[in-house]
């Protein structure tokens, strides 16, 4: 992968050396937009029994995911795609849907400069140096030799429906992988994401597709989102934005967040918000 071929910049471990800014100039360092501010983290995990959940997209000027026949690779950026990364090592997981899982097998791991996967006090993760790798699948599908689920001693966890067929849930288990089986045709939010804070998950970096995007915002599971967002437009409406069909007629009832300036990200833009609650 281009982002993999070439690593320029320095180790970008704090906000000093970050080629991602707040701003242009100013004496003093602004806070590192990447990082999981600690008070809005700790009112979700006081409030809640489920993890704090960020939503990532890498989108065009007008929303656009992917184009029309699902190429995604690259929108942003070579200094988009670090802060990707260094979203993840944030995180103590990165989860995917099949549809994102099958369109581009991604590893889902942290590459950094200088090999650092460890985030912010390692972001919860215990003795793994790279975040947990989660992929949201009812029927169990997705082939253990699957990128995302190589063995490097991360947790590898599938979410799966009760109905998926033994088998298949055997070889992955029989790989390591752990998989979660949730009551009816495809696991909800509400019951999966319980299950994996009570498996220590207290941070989970979702990065698509639009359905599950979609799926977290319409069960008021997800806390913030950081889109990445190129000078680029690639209209129509066959090509998928970020979040699919949410099922809202009236702007009153679309949910709305609290933004953030947006911060530059090389040629790119970082769009920070969180969701509004009550
Ligand atoms: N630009 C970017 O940053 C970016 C990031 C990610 C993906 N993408 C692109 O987005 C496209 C894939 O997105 P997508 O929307 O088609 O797929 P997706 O959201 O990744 O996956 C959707 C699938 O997840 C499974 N799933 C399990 N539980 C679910 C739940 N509760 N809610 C929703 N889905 C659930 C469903 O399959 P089952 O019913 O079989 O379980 C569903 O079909 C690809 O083209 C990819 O390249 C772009």
């Amino acid at each position: 992968m281009a982002a993999e071929r070439k690593r320029g910049g320095s180790r970008a471990g704090t906000v000093r050396t970050s080629p991602v800014r707040a701003g242009a100039g100013g004496s003093s360092p602004a806070p590192d937009p990447l990082r999981l501010e600690p008070a809005r983290l700790a009112e979700v995990l006081a409030n809640t029994n489920r993890p704090w959940v960020s939503l990532k997209a890498a989108v065009s000027l007008d929303g656009k995911l992917a184009t029309a026949r699902g190429e995604s690779q690259w929108i942003t950026g070579e200094v988009a795609r670090e802060a990707g990364h260094r979203l993840r090592a944030a995180h103590a997981a990165v989860l995917v849907g099949r549809g994102t899982r099958e369109a581009d097998d991604p590893r889902l791991t942290v590459r950094l400069p200088g090999g650092d996967a460890s985030g912010e006090g390692g972001a919860g993760r215990g003795a793994s140096a790279q975040p947990a790798r989660i992929v949201l699948d009812s029927g169990a599908v997705t082939p253990p030799e699957a990128r995302c689920f190589a063995a490097d001693g991360a947790r590898r966890i599938l979410i799966a429906a009760d109905g998926a067929e033994r088998g298949r849930v055997g070889r992955l288990r029989e790989r390591g992988i752990e998989v979660i089986a949730c009551r009816g045709p495809r696991p909800d939010p509400a019951e999966f994401l319980p299950l994996l804070r009570a498996r220590g998950i207290e941070t989970i970096l979702v990065e698509g597709g639009a359905q599950v995007h979609a799926a977290l915002i319409a069960r008021a599971a997800a806390d913030a989102v950081f889109l990445f967002l190129a000078g680029l437009v690639i209209g129509g409406s066959d090509a998928p934005g970020w979040c699919a069909t949410l099922g809202i007629d009236r702007l009153a009832d679309a949910p709305r967040l609290e933004l953030a300036p947006p911060v530059a990200c090389g040629p790119d833009l970082l769009l920070r918000g969180w969701f509004r609650r009550g």
